[in-house]
C-alpha cells in the first residue's frame, strides 16, 4: 500500500491547511530526506524525514478545535510581515500548533476558528462545501428592498458576480444601521466590497456565525475549545 501524500502529511502535522501545504511545497520550502520536492501529491514511504523551512515535521496526534473572538486590529495569520499582533498572540497555553481556518480582515472582529486539523480546515474553507458565514455590520445609511435584492441576485465585485447572499436590516437609525449579512463565499474583503457596491459602506464588521456555530457570549480576545456538540454540528 502506498504511503500518505506529502500535502496531507504536512496538514496532519498541524503546520498548515492542505491548501497552504500545497503552496509551501510549490514554493520549494519542503524537503523530503534532504531533497526539495515540488509535487504536493507525492506519496511518502514510512520513516522519511519531512522538513518545512528547514524544520522537521512530525504527525501530531491530538486534534484541537478552537473558537476565538478575534478583536479588530489583529491579523489572522501565523506571522505578519509588518510585525502586527497576530491571533496566535491571543492563544496561550495550547501546545499544538494551531492556525486560523480562513481569515478575517485586520479590521474585522468576531468568530474565528483555529485548528491543527488540515482536513477540517480544507473542508470549512473550500467553496464547494458552502458553509454559511453570518456577519453583523454597522453600515452607513439604511439599505432598502432594492439593496436586499442586489445581495440576493449577486453583485459584481472585482469583475465577478457574487453568489446569492442575504442582507437584513436589524436596526435602522437616522444615518446608519445594523445589518445581518449571510453569505457562503469567502472572497477577499467580500462583505465590505458588497456593502460599498450598494452605497452603504461598512463602518464596522463582526462575524457571529459559521455554519450552525455561533460566537455567543464569548468575550472579545478570549478563546475556548469547541464542545463535543459543536464538533458534531460541524460534521466531526
Ligand atoms: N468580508 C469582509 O469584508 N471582511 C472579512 O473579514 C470577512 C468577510
Amino acid at each position: 500500500m502506498d504511503g500518505v501524500r506529502l500535502n496531507k502529511f504536512i496538514a496532519e502535522a498541524g503546520v498548515a491547511s492542505r491548501r497552504k501545504a500545497d503552496e509551501l511545497i510549490l514554493q520549494g520550502r519542503v524537503k523530503v530526506n534532504g531533497e526539495t520536492v515540488s509535487e504536493p501529491g507525492v506519496r511518502l514511504k514510512a520513516g522519511v524525514l519531512v522538513e518545512v523551512d528547514g524544520k522537521a515535521v512530525a504527525p501530531e496526534r491530538k486534534k484541537v478545535y478552537i473558537m476565538l473572538h478575534k478583536p479588530a486590529r489583529y491579523i489572522s495569520s501565523v506571522k505578519d510581515q509588518f510585525s502586527r499582533k497576530t491571533v496566535l498572540d491571543l492563544i496561550k497555553g495550547v501546545r499544538e500548533r494551531v492556525y486560523p481556518v480562513g481569515r478575517l480582515d485586520y479590521d474585522t472582529s468576531g468568530l474565528l476558528l483555529l485548528t491543527n486539523d488540515g482536513d477540517f480546515a480544507y473542508r470549512m474553507t473550500h467553496p464547494k462545501h458552502e458553509v454559511d458565514k453570518v456577519y453583523l455590520a454597522v453600515v452607513a445609511g439604511v439599505p432598502d428592498e432594492k439593496d436586499m435584492e442586489a445581495f440576493k441576485n449577486g453583485i459584481v465585485i472585482d469583475g465577478l458576480l457574487t453568489s446569492p447572499a442575504r442582507l437584513k436590516v436589524v436596526r435602522a437609525e437616522k444615518d446608519h444601521s445594523l445589518v445581518k449579512i449571510t453569505l457562503r463565499e469567502g472572497r477577499n474583503r467580500q462583505v465590505r466590497k458588497m456593502c460599498q457596491a450598494i452605497g452603504h459602506p461598512a463602518i464596522s464588521l463582526k462575524r457571529i456565525g459559521i455554519g450552525r456555530l455561533r460566537l455567543g457570549n464569548l468575550k472579545e480576545g478570549k478563546w475556548r475549545n469547541l464542545t463535543r456538540e459543536e464538533l458534531r454540528m460541524l460534521g466531526l
